[in-house]
């Protein structure tokens, strides 16, 4: 129960807000996710399917999440439970369970990224200089009390920015690594992109290949698109929940998903240019950014430094995301059961640590595999691809059947501000969005 003594917080400003809405979406799902994906799923092709999917059926599931967020000023159980009650309250329920298991086993992954950002200036790219970047990796993961230390790391900065609350936590912090990760990020192309033979990564990435173009490849875009907007789990409910009655919430989910598209495409053409500019084999996945990576800096005068500022922008993009993750959790054990923020951020925080030591140790093998797929590969098949686009179904249906008075007040800050594209809106949540979801869903999920 919301105990209604001390005031809710809020964001400071505009600018905090969409920094930290934008520090959510981007994140590894980003860097070491997308580029891939474009590459192996057809190229321009993609990425036009991936742009259509985003600016229409993304869009408008993040200003619903906000609309329900802001209007209930809650967590994401809470928002539905005061809006309309009955059933509904599960969809957040499975939105903070899929918090915990994103969170679990996402830092583990951003734990790998500060320990290559400390091991590139300890030998790690002598090593792959000699070609065994592969073995390296294979050898670190591995190591359990390595990747169990990495988690805790990066668990630990993540309890702590969200500890310190909305204002002076998670914007504090996204107001300032959100304008390093793009800093970092222009860097890294100008490089990339000016090495000899970076052409031929540019036609890898971006030629249209519509051959490679079927049903799962719709079902990857679409999956891609809700993990790297953060939609479907109530995370932008949480974070609208912080916004001023004032804010415009149109413009605010066009230019999140703006800067989260930007930011996704932008990588690619840090990466792809630069590994085919060193001949090396495009590889997928954790394998692209741990292992031909860090062979491609080895080959790059000044190899440690970029492969440091890399893994440190892998690091920000994973950082700012995580404690969104972790403050879905929060803002549920705060609201509901009363919990003090220091209370819940420390037990929850410790609780998703542990939940993530399998993910943690099944790379090495010391975890059975789940179904023939490691853990940590399961725990995110079931949350993004079962989870998230199960939420974003439900959270359409609400808005566009169950509560659409009180949405499309809320969209217009009550009839005072125009919003031009409402009836698109509508009906993109009350049939595009579900039935595509849905549609796509059943077609495409395969384990
Ligand atoms: N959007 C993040 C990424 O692209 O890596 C991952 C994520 C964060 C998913 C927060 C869901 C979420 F609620």
């Amino acid at each position: 129960m919301s105990n209604g003594i001390e005031q809710r917080e809020q964001w400071g400003s505009r600018m905090g807000f969409i920094f930290a809405a934008a520090g959510s979406a981007v994140g590894l799902g980003n860097i070491w996710k997308f580029p891939y994906m474009v590459g192996a799923n057809g190229g321009g092709a993609f990425v036009v399917i991936y742009l259509a999917i985003v600016f229409t059926i993304g869009v408008s599931v993040m200003l619903a999440e906000f609309a329900i967020g802001r209007n209930a000023g809650l967590n994401a159980v809470g928002s539905f439970k005061k809006i309309k009650g009955g059933a509904w309250p599960l969809v957040g329920w499975m939105g903070v369970i899929a918090g915990f298991l994103i969170l679990s086993f996402y830092g583990v992954v951003a734990g790998w990224t500060l320990a290559y950002m400390v091991k590139s200036f300890t030998g790690l790219i002598a090593i792959a200089a000699e070609g065994k970047a592969g073995d390296a990796f294979g050898a670190f993961v591995s190591n359990p009390t390595q990747v169990i230390l990495w988690q805790a790391i990066f668990m630990l900065m993540t309890i702590w920015i969200v500890y310190k609350g909305i204002g002076s936590g998670i914007e504090q912090y996204c107001k300032w690594m959100m304008p390093g990760l793009f800093l970092i990020l222009l860097i890294l192309i100008v490089r990339s992109v000016t090495l000899e033979g970076a052409g031929k990564g540019l036609e890898f990435y971006l030629k249209p290949d519509f051959s490679k173009v079927h049903g799962g490849v719709f079902l990857a875009a679409l999956g891609q698109g809700f993990f790297s907007l953060s939609l479907g789990m109530g995370c932008m409910i949480t974070y609208g929940s912080y916004l001023s009655k004032k804010e415009v919430l149109p413009s605010a989910a066009v230019t999140v998903s703006f800067l989260d598209t930007c930011v996704a495409f932008l990588a690619g053409l840090v990466i792809f240019p630069a590994v085919f500019a060193f001949g090396v084999e495009p590889g997928a996945g954790p394998g692209l950014t741990f292992i031909t990576l860090p062979s491609v800096f080895a080959k790059m005068p000044g190899g440690m430094i970029w492969s440091a500022l890399f893994f440190f922008l892998l690091f920000l993009a994973a950082i700012t995301s995580a404690i969104s993750l972790l403050e879905v959790c929060v803002a549920y054990f705060k609201d509901e059961l009363g919990w003090s923020r220091p209370k819940a951020t420390w037990i929850l925080g410790l609780v998703i640590f542990l939940l993530g030591v399998p993910s943690a140790l099944s790379l090495g093998g010391h975890i059975p595999q789940v179904a023939g797929k490691d853990f940590l590969d399961a725990v995110d098949f079931v949350s993004s691809n079962v989870l998230l686009p199960l939420g974003g179904i439900f959270i359409s249906l609400f808005v566009g059947w169950v509560w659409l008075d009180g949405a499309e007040k809320e969209i217009t800050n009550n009839g005072t501000i125009p919003f031009g594209f409402m009836t698109a809106w509508v009906w993109i949540c009350r049939i595009v969005a579900p039935v595509a979801i849905a549609y796509i869903f059943f077609s495409g999920l395969k384990w």
